[in-house]
């Protein structure tokens, strides 16, 4: 069975958190989409990991994990990744593999993409890992893919300084080179997850371009991003939290105002830890937008959604959500395309009462207090999607399960 794990949010929903949870049950992970500017977080008793490029299964000894053909690899950052794992007594050697049709960024891509971002009238507030320049090379046709690492013409038609960096990394990179599709065949029976990166509304082409990633992390991405047909997927679990973040640029129509609401901001951000693993960047913050999710649920075929950061809210007295937008007087409940209007658009608010009691211990949908249900209960009738996981802690045990994923 094939279960795909994305965001659908601006990313940071918890997926590395779901994935590594789901990985127990699975023989196989792949990362399908995105590069080093992805941080998933996993956390196991005092131990806390932090992953990049590296798919989420690795952390269980005898997973293997694919890093896949939608992703764009600075090889830098994957063996400091790799050494970090390693140092931390996690023996990775002999199952990670990369697909052959991944690209690769090298230092000069990481340094045009910051360039470019700090000249743009408008910039996105890229993490500056060479993200955007690499899919664009890739689509001028001029990327370097793992591919290509014995291609003797192609790599001698490069700059002297790109050649010497993949001279450091290519004998290493060939060894955990794989065809992709072929791997995928070979595991055609096994239980395989495939993990995203960044979420729905940062997807090139269904988020809020231009502030976007350049990759795909939309589900018809891991088709891709794994060499596989869309037909051999078999779930979608889309990833929320019980509000909204985002970091970088870009409409955010729920953002809470810094302000009027610094209190309710400021606790967010910090009992939801909403500070960039990658770049360190406090996140934006605000309530959550249920328009943009019931969005994410159509243009990603979600199955089941899964709810993350639940128990932030616990001692809040009300919760609101927004359920339409107001733009121009008109009240939308379909997510705009125009980055005018969703400048301009007002959250129109339900508001929920306050649970105030922890939700840590809850294992049990039923178990959890009425008002986290009724939260819950709206949720998926606006989106028309059952929340099928919830989480409630940051440990990789604080999480539940109502429907079974395999
Ligand atoms: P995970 O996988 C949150 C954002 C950046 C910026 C925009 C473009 O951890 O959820 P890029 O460097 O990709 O060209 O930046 O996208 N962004 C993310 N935000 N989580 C992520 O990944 C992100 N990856 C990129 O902040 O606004
Ligand atoms: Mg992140």
């Amino acid at each position: 069975m094939k279960v795909v794990v994305i965001g659908a949010q601006w990313g940071d929903e918890g997926k590395g958190k779901m994935v590594d949870y789901l990985a127990d049950d699975a023989k196989v992970v792949v990362r399908y989409a995105g590069g080093a500017n992805a941080g998933h977080t996993i956390v196991i008793g005092d131990q806390q990991y932090a992953l990049h490029l590296v798919p989420s299964g690795i952390l269980y000894p005898d997973k293997t994990v694919y890093l896949g053909m939608g992703m764009v690899i600075d090889p830098e950052a994957l063996f400091n990744e790799l050494q970090m794992l390693k140092d931390r007594g996690i023996n990775w050697e002999g199952r990670v593999f990369i697909s052959d049709r991944a690209h690769l960024v090298l230092p000069r891509y990481r340094e045009l993409d910051k360039k470019r971002d700090a000249e743009r009238k408008r910039p996105i507030g890229t993490t500056g890992r060479g993200i955007g320049t690499t899919y664009s090379m890739k689509s001028e046709r001029d990327g370097i893919r793992l591919a290509d690492l014995d291609w003797k013409e192609k790599i001698e038609d490069l700059e002297d300084a790109d050649k010497e960096f993949l001279n450091k990394y290519s004998e290493r990179l060939i060894s955990m080179r794989v065809n992709l599709t072929a791997e995928m065949y070979k595991h055609r029976n096994d239980n395989i997850l495939l993990e995203g990166a960044q979420g729905a509304l940062l997807d090139l082409d269904t988020g809020t371009y231009p502030y976007v990633s350049s990759g795909m992390s939309c589900s018809a991405g891991a088709a891709i991003g794994a060499g596989i047909g869309p037909r051999s997927l078999d779930k979608i679990l889309g990833v929320f939290k019980a509000y909204s973040t985002r970091v970088g640029n870009g409409p955010m129509p729920t953002e809470f105002c810094e302000e009027t609401q610094s209190e309710l901001y400021h606790y967010v951000r910090e009992t939801g830890r909403e500070y960039g693993v990658t770049t360190g960047r406090p996140r934006r913050c605000g309530y959550l937008d249920l328009v943009a999710l019931r969005y994410a649920c159509q243009t990603n075929s979600i199955d089941e959604l899964v709810l993350t950061h639940l128990d932030i809210y616990d001692t809040l007295d009300e919760i609101e959500a927004c359920v339409a937008y107001e733009i121009d007087g008109q009240k939308v409940v379909d997510f705009p395309t125009s980055i005018e209007a969703l400048n301009k658009a007002k959250p129109v608010l339900q508001k929920f009462s306050g649970w105030k009691q922890s939700l840590k211990n809850c294992r049990l949908y039923d178990a959890m207090p009425k008002s986290a249900r009724d939260y819950v209960d709206f949720i998926e009738k606006y989106c028309e999607t059952p929340v099928g996981i919830i989480s409630v802690g940051y440990e990789r045990n604080d999480t539940f399960l109502r429907t079974k994923v395999w």
